[in-house]
């Protein structure tokens, strides 16, 4: 892990108040897993603490997040423009776990694609993708992942299922026919217990990508743990055991 000193090369909108954001790195940042992300020191001198956001995309010189603007820090960073310099630390936690198994399946929802993006290139063409969303224009968000043909749900019923990602998802679980099969999951708070108020039965297993608020994110001040089942520990950090954890060991 390393701090290291970008510019950002672009900086644009994707839909709606998601952007899509590609720095120029001063230095490699080594290897990256799946799931883990950057803190980032945005371009404002108000601005002090560093924001985590998922590695969406990377190369050796590059690192691309995807972001919702959300309040202050990330509406500071859409409006930062091309050469601006940022500082990026990284790359940070545990990303996603992948052992052999019949079939992957990914579900995102909203800007959670931003978390399981770089997943899904590398399962390549081994994974069913689910995404959810509240209409068609933000299936914008998922422009760079539909060779794999996403099954889409919007709310509104403008493209794909009408409804929520995790009940199209309910409706097609069966079509796996009892494979040994693997979730991986990263949206809002409500699909994520959605989801697993679903599956409490069939317990499949389930790892999901949790974006709790962080100050440090190097471990330190404990202010982004999730209670998990663990009874010596109970108490684990987002940015230091996490962000990714196994469904059935956290509560919601
Ligand atoms: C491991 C990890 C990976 C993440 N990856 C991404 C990503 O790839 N793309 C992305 O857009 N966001 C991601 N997030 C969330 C992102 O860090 C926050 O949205 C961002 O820090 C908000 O900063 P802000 O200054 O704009 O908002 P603030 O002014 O800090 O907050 C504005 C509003 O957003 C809420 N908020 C702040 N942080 C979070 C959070 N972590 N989860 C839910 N609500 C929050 C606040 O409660 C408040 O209502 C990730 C978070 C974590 C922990
Ligand atoms: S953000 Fe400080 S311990 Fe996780």
């Amino acid at each position: 892990m390393h701090d290291i000193e970008g510019v950002i090369q672009e900086n644009l909108p994707v839909c709606r108040d998601f952007y899509r954001c590609k720095i120029e790195l001063a230095r490699p940042m080594g290897k990256v897993t799946p799931g883990q992300f950057i803190m980032l020191k945005v371009p404002s001198a108000e601005i002090f603490l560093r924001r985590p956001f998922s590695i969406y995309d990377h190369s050796k010189d590059t690192i691309t997040i995807m972001y919702r603007v959300v309040g202050k820090g990330t509406q500071s960073l859409c409006q930062a423009g091309k050469k601006e310099k940022v500082f990026v630390l990284g790359p940070l936690g545990n990303g996603f776990t992948l052992i052999k198994r019949d079939a992957y399946v990914v579900i995102a929802g909203g800007i959670g694609i931003a978390g399981v993006h770089l997943l899904i290139k590398s399962l390549n063409d081994k994974a069913r993708v689910f995404y959810g969303t509240s209409g068609k224009e933000e299936l914008a968000a998922i422009k760079d992942i539909m060779s794999f043909n996403p099954v889409i749900a919007t709310l509104d019923g403008s493209q794909g299922f009408k409804g929520d990602v995790i009940a199209l998802f309910q409706k097609q679980v069966k079509s796996f026919g009892g494979k040994d099969m693997e979730i991986f999951t990263c949206g809002p708070e409500g699909m994520v217990k959605s989801l697993r108020k679903s599956m409490g039965k069939l317990k499949i297993p389930c790892q999901v990508l949790v974006e709790e608020r962080m100050a440090c994110g190097l471990g330190l001040c404990f202010g982004c743990v999730v209670k998990t089942v663990d009874e010596k520990e109970p108490y684990k950090r987002t940015c230091k055991e996490g962000p990714v954890f196994d469904l059935w060991q956290i509560s919601l």
